[in-house]
């Protein structure tokens, strides 16, 4: 008797899976390949007609050929169910959450930068970074810090107070938190905060009523002016370049005795002034229940300022309209 190929015929069975648009065809393949009227089915009816020999070789042939075609398809229907149910699933309910993670990627506003960039810089030298709040007491802002009732920085017309009798404002500099530092902790202290400080200003070029602050404070035994100068002319030199010439001039400030202001040496051979500074006034040490001897110095930079002396921005409103002209270029 000529047996058939059932290689052949599973080849086929396999052609006939890969055009199966629609579950229901898998009944009719069944049918046509493990059906009453299959090859299979007929190749079955004839096995009687073998040797022993024969029909035990040629029936395991049978089987296993019918076992494969019948595993294959039970494995299809699950696949291609699956399959279906997915599509189906994403036809009818779109995503319709925010792709947040924008493609172009994204990155820190130039302020944030800069002022990561000052904090590193005083961490190298062992500093830690502290907060206050920006809706703060006058005594915070003012009183603590040596500043009495008659100087002008109290006028309304340059603060931001939040109530009728002058009680609270929004900080007018980030030096509020060398006072709440202090209250909490005793020296040695080595203190960065960085902070958004509001003034009643116009904006104009270099003004703005909301800008950026990092104050500084160092309070250890036997600190001198000579610690100041050397580091903030480390400063200067690690965030400007070591080419640029630093300078102190002497200036008031109500918290610091003696008190400068720091000026770099510019491209034109100007000088820019870029920070404040000064050995910490002891009215301010005994504000904060610290001894009278205590010894330390402060500082504080304007942020917007570095900027765009680093990046020659002429407009400080570039910082705040988002305009991503301005902003790709950092
Ligand atoms: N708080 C001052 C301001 O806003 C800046 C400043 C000057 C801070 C001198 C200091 C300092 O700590 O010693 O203009």
């Amino acid at each position: 008797m000529a047996e058939i190929n059932l290689e052949k015929i599973y080849a086929s069975f396999l052609l006939r899976l890969e055009e199966v648009n629609n579950v229901n065809e898998l009944s009719s393949i069944e049918k046509d390949y493990l059906g009453k009227s299959s090859v299979l089915s007929e190749e079955r009816a004839k096995l009687s007609s073998l040797s022993n020999e024969d029909k035990k070789r040629y029936g395991a042939d049978l089987k296993n050929f019918s076992d494969e075609v019948l595993k294959k398809l039970t494995q299809f229907k699950l696949d291609f169910e699956k399959a279906f149910y997915i599509e189906k699933e994403i036809a009818e309910n779109p995503d319709i959450s925010i792709n947040w993670h924008s493609k172009e990627g994204s990155r820190k506003h130039v302020l944030t930068s800069v002022m990561e960039e000052v904090v590193d810089i005083f961490a190298s030298l062992g500093y830690t970074v502290a907060y206050g709040p920006e809706a703060e007491t006058s005594w915070h802002n003012f009183d603590a810090l040596n500043t009495p009732d008659w100087h002008p920085a109290r006028y309304e017309s340059d603060t931001l107070y939040l109530d009728k009798d002058l009680s609270s404002l929004l900080r007018t500099q980030t030096s509020t938190v060398q006072v709440r530092h202090m209250q909490e902790n005793d020296p040695p202290v080595y203190i960065v905060a960085p902070g958004r400080v509001y003034r009643s200003d116009q904006l104009d070029a270099t003004h703005s009523p909301v800008f950026h602050q990092i104050e500084g404070l160092a309070v250890d035994d036997g600190i001198t002016f000579s610690d100041l100068k050397g580091t903030l002319e480390y400063f200067v030199k690690a965030f400007f370049g070591t080419s640029v010439k630093t300078k102190f001039i002497p200036h008031f400030f109500p918290f610091t005795e003696p008190s400068a202001e720091v000026l770099v040496s510019w491209k034109d051979g100007e000088w820019l002034e870029i920070l404040g500074c000064g050995m910490v006034d002891p009215n301010v040490f005994k504000n904060v229940k610290y001894p009278e001897s205590t010894q330390g110095f402060a500082f504080g930079v304007g942020v917007e300022r570095l900027a765009m002396l680093r990046y020659g921005i002429d407009h400080i409103k570039n910082f705040y309209e988002n305009d991503l002209r301005f902003l790709d270029q950092f």
